[in-house]
């Protein structure tokens, strides 16, 4: 099959998949999340494929977030349902695929780029990769994700901060937060993945599998957690601050909030 905004690039039993919609620093939009959807399925069933690394195209991002520009006029139940319907489709399932992801974050991961990116079973970022969860500067927080796989990831003080202060970490903070596994120059960045994957492929894919079930198994108490997110994504559409923020945003001007 072939997508308008995803490249899917096979070496021997590794599926490299490519946002690819480097003008919009790679975002979201409706159409790269349904054909992430498709790929992601169709190299599930492939019993060829043994490992997947998920990256953006260009130099400068890995994705720099859901499309602000499509989802800036929703009401509070069409942002429910974009949260549930992508995490369900998208991220739940990626993280939950019998197949090992690796993110390779050449570049901006923000917002809903980061939520993928920590989706994926664990990640690889270039040395000039910058992460955050900017949401709350747009007036309305992560929704695929973010406020639970965030702080299992770097603890809860940490992602209270990032998430509180909108702000960006450098690849070599996030690796010493364990937010990266590893930092590596941007021509090294899909090298050292290929170099993980052919040691991960060495062993039984049966038992990655089952390991994938069991360590996921240990986080599954926080669907709760996914739950109140979505509903307090979807709560932010109905406030004044969301309508500003992104808006200003689109206007390309800082955002001045109301409060309400
Ligand atoms: N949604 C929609 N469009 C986006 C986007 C997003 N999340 N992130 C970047 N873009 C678009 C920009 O609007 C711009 O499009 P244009 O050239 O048609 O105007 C293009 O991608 C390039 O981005 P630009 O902002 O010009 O690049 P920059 O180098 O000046 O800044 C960022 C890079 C990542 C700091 C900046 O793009 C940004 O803050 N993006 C939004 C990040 C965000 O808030 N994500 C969370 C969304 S929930």
């Amino acid at each position: 099959m072939s997508y308008e905004t995803i490249l899917i690039d096979k070496v021997a039993s590794t599926a490299i998949v490519t946002i690819n919609r480097p003008n919009k620093l790679n975002a979201l939009n409706k159409e790269t999340i349904g054909e992430l959807q498709d790929v992601f399925n169709e190299l599930q069933k492939d019993k060829k494929i043994k490992a997947i690394i998920l990256t953006g195209s260009g130099e400068k991002a890995f994705v720099a977030g859901a499309d602000i520009s499509e989802f800036s006029d929703f009401n509070v139940k069409e942002g429910k349902k974009l949260a549930a319907k992508g995490q369900k489709k998208l991220f739940d399932f990626i993280e939950n695929l019998s197949t090992p992801v690796i993110a390779a974050v050449n570049g901006f991961a923000l917002g809903g780029g980061l939520e993928l990116a920590m989706a994926c079973h664990f990640r690889v970022a270039s040395d000039n990769a910058k992460m955050g969860l900017p949401e709350v500067s747009l007036g309305v927080i992560p929704g695929y994700g973010g406020t639970q796989r965030l702080p299992q990831l770097v603890g809860k003080g940490r992602a209270m901060e990032m998430i509180m202060t909108a702000g960006m970490i450098t690849a070599e903070q996030a690796h010493s937060y364990g937010l990266v596994n590893h930092v590596t120059s941007p021509e090294e960045l899909l090298p050292l993945c290929h170099k993980i994957i052919s040691k991960i492929t060495n062993n039984s894919s049966v038992a990655i599998s089952y390991a994938i079930k069991a360590v996921n198994a240990g986080f599954k108490n926080t669907v709760n957690g996914y739950e109140q997110e979505i509903e307090a994504f979807g709560a932010c559409f109905g406030t004044d601050d969301f309508t500003e923020g992104t808006t200003a945003f689109l206007e390309k001007r800082k955002a001045d909030f109301p409060g309400s």
